[in-house]
C-alpha cells in the first residue's frame, strides 16, 4: 500500500542549479527559493558550501541564505562537505545541513576527492560539530543503483553507507540514483536491503531521471513505505561529477502522480508549474517536466 502523506524535498535551487551552464545571480536564486516556498513546499535545498572552484554555480550560497524570506515552518538545508563548509553554513545562519557520501569508491574520489572511509571520518567530525550547534543533519548516499565509473553497486554497500551515516546521527538518509539508471525491481530490492539497516521512515528517494524511470521507481519504493521524495522543479539538475546524468525527477510530475494516488503533499501544483516555466526562462533552457509542459498548453 501507499503512504497517506508524502513530503517533497525540493532540489531545484541546489541540485538543479549546480549543473546548469549559466550561473544565476544571487537575486534570481533568492527569488526561486521564495517562489518555491510560496508553493507550499516545506523543505527547499537552497545552496552548497562547497569549493567554488569545483562548483561555481553554488558560490554565493551565504548571500542566498541571507536574502530569502524564511517563512515559519519551511526548512532551507544546504550541502556541507567538510568542517570548512560547516563553518560557513553556521555563519550564514543555516539551521539544517546535509553531508554527502557515496556507495562507490570511484564516485567518492571524483566528487569529494577522498575515499569512502576518509569521507566517513570527515562526516563524523562534521556531525559532532553540527549537532553541538543544534543543526539537523541529513545524509546522502550517491550511486545507490549504479556508478558512472564502477558500474553496478551492491545493495549491501548502499545499506552499509546509509547505516553508517544514520549511526553518526543523520536524521534521514537520501538514496541517490545519481545517474538515473535504476528500474523499479532493482530500486525496490535496494530499498528492501537498506530498510533492514535504517528504518524506512528515515529513507528518502532521490532519483535522477536520465533513463525516464524515476516515476516508476518512486511508484515501486513508495509501496515499501518510502514517504520522502527529492525532486526538482522543471526537472532541473544533474551532477557535475556524473557526466550525462539528467536532472532530478521533476517535482510537477511527482505531484501529478501523487494527486492521482490520492496522496497529500500540501503543494500547489499550478503555482509550481508556473515557477518551473519562470526559472526555465531565466536559464534559457527547456522545461524537463512533462506535466509542466502539458499544463502550459491549457
Ligand atoms: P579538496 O580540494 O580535496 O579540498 O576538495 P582541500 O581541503 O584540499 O582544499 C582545497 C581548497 O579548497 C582550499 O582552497 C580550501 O580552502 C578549499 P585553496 O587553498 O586552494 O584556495 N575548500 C573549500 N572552499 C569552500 N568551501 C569548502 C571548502 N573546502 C575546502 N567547503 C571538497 C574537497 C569536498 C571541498 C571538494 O571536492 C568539493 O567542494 N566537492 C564538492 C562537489 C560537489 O559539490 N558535488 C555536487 C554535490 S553532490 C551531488 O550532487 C549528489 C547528490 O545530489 C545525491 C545524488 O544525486 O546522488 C547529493
Ligand atoms: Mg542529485
Amino acid at each position: 500500500s501507499f503512504p497517506d502523506q508524502v513530503t517533497i524535498v525540493e532540489m531545484g535551487p541546489r541540485d538543479g542549479l549546480q549543473n546548469e551552464r549559466g550561473v544565476l545571480s544571487v537575486e534570481t536564486r533568492i527569488s526561486l527559493i521564495d517562489r518555491l516556498a510560496a508553493c507550499g513546499l516545506s523543505r527547499v535545498e537552497s545552496g552548497a558550501f562547497v569549493s567554488p572552484k569545483w562548483v561555481p554555480q553554488m558560490a554565493g550560497s551565504a548571500e542566498v541564505l541571507a536574502g530569502i524570506r524564511k517563512p515559519k515552518g519551511v526548512r532551507f538545508p544546504v550541502l556541507v562537505p567538510n568542517l570548512k563548509g560547516l563553518e560557513q553554513a553556521l555563519e550564514a545562519g543555516a539551521e539544517e545541513i546535509a553531508v554527502f557520501g557515496a556507495a562507490s569508491e570511484s564516485f567518492s574520489q571524483r566528487n569529494i576527492n577522498c575515499s569512502v572511509a576518509e569521507s566517513m571520518d570527515r562526516f563524523a567530525g562534521v556531525l559532532t560539530a553540527a549537532r553541538s550547534h543544534g543543526l539537523r543533519v541529513r545524509g546522502y548516499v550517491s550511486c545507490v543503483l549504479g556508478c558512472p565509473y564502477d558500474g553496478e553497486v551492491a545493495p549491501e554497500a548502499v545499506a552499509e553507507m546509509a547505516g553508517a551515516l544514520y549511526d553518526l546521527g543523520c536524521y534521514e538518509i537520501s538514496l541517490g540514483d545519481t545517474i538515473g539508471v535504476g528500474t523499479p525491481l532493482r530500486a525496490a530490492k535496494m530499498v528492501d536491503v537498506v530498510a533492514k539497516r535504517v528504518p524506512v521512515e528515515a529513507l528518502a528517494a532521490h532519483f535522477h531521471d536520465t533513463y525516464g524511470q524515476a516515476l516508476a521507481n518512486l511508484y515501486a519504493v513508495m509501496q515499501q513505505g518510502v514517504s520522502i521524495i527529492d525532486s526538482s522543479v522543471a526537472g532541473l539538475g544533474g551532477c557535475p561529477y556524473a557526466r550525462g546524468a539528467a536532472g532530478n525527477v521533476a517535482t510537477e510530475d511527482v505531484l501529478y502522480l501523487l494527486q492521482g494516488l490520492g496522496i497529500q503533499t500540501g503543494v500547489d501544483l499550478e503555482a509550481l508549474a508556473q515557477t518551473g516555466h519562470w526559472i526555465c526562462q531565466a536559464l534559457g533552457r527547456q522545461n524537463q517536466s512533462r506535466v509542466g509542459l502539458a499544463m502550459a498548453d491549457v
